[in-house]
C-alpha cells in the first residue's frame, strides 16, 4: 500500500515532519517513508490521505484498564477534603477496587476494559500498557492479565502487560507486608513469567504501599527471571524510588511530581525513561509539579500517559493527557507527541514502533489536522480519522 499526499509527523528526530510525505506498506511494515518527490517506483494500492496529517500510531505506555467497579464515591469524599492517602487507610482506595476486581469474573473484567479500550482506540491508540494490581492474590493477578492479553485477540492493538502485585497490601495481609511479598508477590511473579502473561514488574514505591527496600525484593525476583522493571516513584513523597529503579535498569519511573536532582541524574545514567502522568495530578489536585525542567536538562526522555484507572486518573483520553501535559507541566506540544510515540515505546523497551522509518511496524494515526500541535491543543475532541495498525487500515 503506498499512502499519498500525506503531512507526516514521522518523530523519528524532534517532530521529523515532512510536509508532503508518502508511506509505502508492505506487509506489517513501513518499507519507505519520505517526501513524495523522492518516492521510489513501487507496486500497489495508493491511498490519498488528502493532505492530512500522519503520525506513527500512539502509545499509551501506563494504564491500569483491566478494573472493576468505580470509585465515585471516593471522588465526592476527596472533594469534601479527604486526601487520597486518607482515603487509602480508611480501607477505601486502591483496595476498593481489589475488592471488587476479585468478585468480577474474566469475562466481566474483559467486557469493560473493551467498552474502554473503544475509546483510546478511537483516539489513535495502536499500542498500551495493560497492569495488573487489582487481583492482589496469584489467581487474581493472573485473572487481570489474562485478560490484558485477552484484549489485544479482540481488538487491533498491541498488548504489553505489568505484573504490579506490588500495589497496595489487601486487607488479609494488614501490617504484613513482607509475608504479602514472599506468599503472594513474588509467587505471582512466577506464574505470570512462567505463563508468559508479563511483559515486565511495576510496583508501588510509597508510604501508603511498599518501601524502596521491599520494591527491591521484588525487583531482585524480577531480575532473576530476566524480565524488566518499572516503577510507580514519586508520587506523593520522595523515597529515592526512582534512583532505586535506575539501579535496576528500569525502563521507566513513573508519575515523579517528588522527584529530585539525583534521582534525575540516576535516572539519565541508566536510560530510564520519565513518565509523566497529568490525569492523577490533576485528579489529587496535586500542586507540586514534576521537575521538567531538571529532567530536560539531564535529557532524560519523557514519556505522557493517561494511567487510566479508577481512582486517580479515570479517563481514557491521551490526548487529553497531551494537553494536561503542556498546560500544566508546560510540555511543547511536539514534546507531547513524542511522549505518546518514540518516548512511550521506550518506556514499555520496544524498538518496533513509536516513529515512522522503514523497517518498524506499520502502526499509524491519520488525523483531520494539518500542524502536530493541534493534537495537543484540542481539549475533548480528538480529530482522528483513522488509524493503521500492523499495516491494515481500520474499516
Ligand atoms: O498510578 N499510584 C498508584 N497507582 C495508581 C492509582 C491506582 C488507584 O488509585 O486505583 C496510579 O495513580
Ligand atoms: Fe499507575
Amino acid at each position: 500500500m503506498i499512502l499519498l499526499n500525506a503531512v507526516l509527523a514521522t518523530m523519528t528526530e524532534g517532530a521529523g515532519l515532512i510536509p508532503d510525505g508518502a508511506v509505502i506498506v508492505s506487509g506489517e511494515r513501513i518499507q519507505w517513508a519520505g517526501p513524495r518527490a523522492d518516492l521510489p517506483a513501487a507496486k500497489g494500492e495508493q491511498v490519498d490521505l488528502g493532505g492530512r496529517l500522519v503520525t506513527p500510531g500512539l502509545i499509551d505506555c501506563h494504564t491500569h484498564l483491566v478494573h472493576a467497579g468505580d470509585r465515585a464515591r471516593e471522588f465526592e469524599m476527596r472533594l469534601e477534603g479527604a486526601s487520597y492517602e486518607d482515603v487509602a487507610r480508611a480501607g477505601g482506595g486502591i483496595v476498593s477496587t481489589v475488592r471488587a476486581t476479585r468478585a468480577a469474573s474474566q469475562s466481566e473484567l474483559e467486557e469493560s476494559a473493551l467498552a474502554r479500550l473503544d475509546r483510546m482506540l478511537a483516539e489513535g491508540v495502536t499500542t498500551l500498557e495493560v497492569k495488573s494490581g487489582y487481583g492482589l492474590t496469584v489467581a487474581d493477578e493472573l485473572k487481570m492479565l489474562r485478560t490484558a492479553r485477552a484484549l489485544g485477540r479482540q481488538r487491533p492493538v498491541g498488548v504489553v502487560t505489568s505484573l504490579l502485585a506490588a500495589h497496595a497490601v489487601p486487607p488479609e495481609y494488614a501490617g504484613r507486608a513482607d509475608a504479602y511479598l514472599d506468599e503472594v508477590c513474588i509467587p505471582a511473579l512466577h506464574a505470570a513469567h512462567a505463563e508468559g502473561l508479563a511483559d515486565a514488574v511495576d510496583g508501588f514505591c510509597e508510604g501508603i504501599a511498599f518501601s524502596p527496600e521491599q520494591i527491591g525484593r521484588v525487583f531482585d525476583a524480577a531480575r532473576a527471571l530476566c524480565l524488566p522493571v518499572k516503577l510507580h516513584a514519586e508520587q506523593l513523597s520522595n523515597l529515592g524510588g526512582a534512583a532505586l529503579a535506575a539501579r535496576y535498569g528500569a525502563l521507566s519511573a513513573d508519575h515523579l511530581e517528588y522527584l529530585d536532582e539525583e534521582g534525575i541524574a540516576a535516572m539519565a545514567a541508566a536510560g530510564t525513561v520519565a513518565v509523566i502522568l497529568p490525569a492523577a495530578f490533576y485528579t489529587l489536585r496535586e500542586t507540586k509539579l514534576p521537575p521538567i525542567d531538571l529532567l530536560r536538562r539531564h535529557g532524560v526522555p519523557m514519556a505522557v500517559a493517561t494511567d487510566m484507572n479508577p481512582g486517580t486518573a479515570p479517563m481514557t483520553s491521551l490526548t487529553l493527557a497531551m494537553n494536561m501535559a503542556c498546560t500544566f507541566f508546560r510540555l511543547t506540544p511536539e514534546e507531547a507527541l513524542a511522549g505518546v510515540t518514540r518516548h512511550a515505546a521506550a518506556a514499555l523497551g520496544l524498538a518496533d514502533r513509536g516513529r515512522i522509518a522503514p523497517g518498524l511496524r506499520a502502526d499509524l494515526a491519520v488525523w483531520d489536522a494539518a500542524h502536530p500541535a493541534e493534537l495537543s491543543y484540542r481539549i475533548g475532541a480528538t480529530p482522528l480519522h483513522t488509524r493503521m495498525f500492523g499495516g491494515r487500515l481500520d474499516a
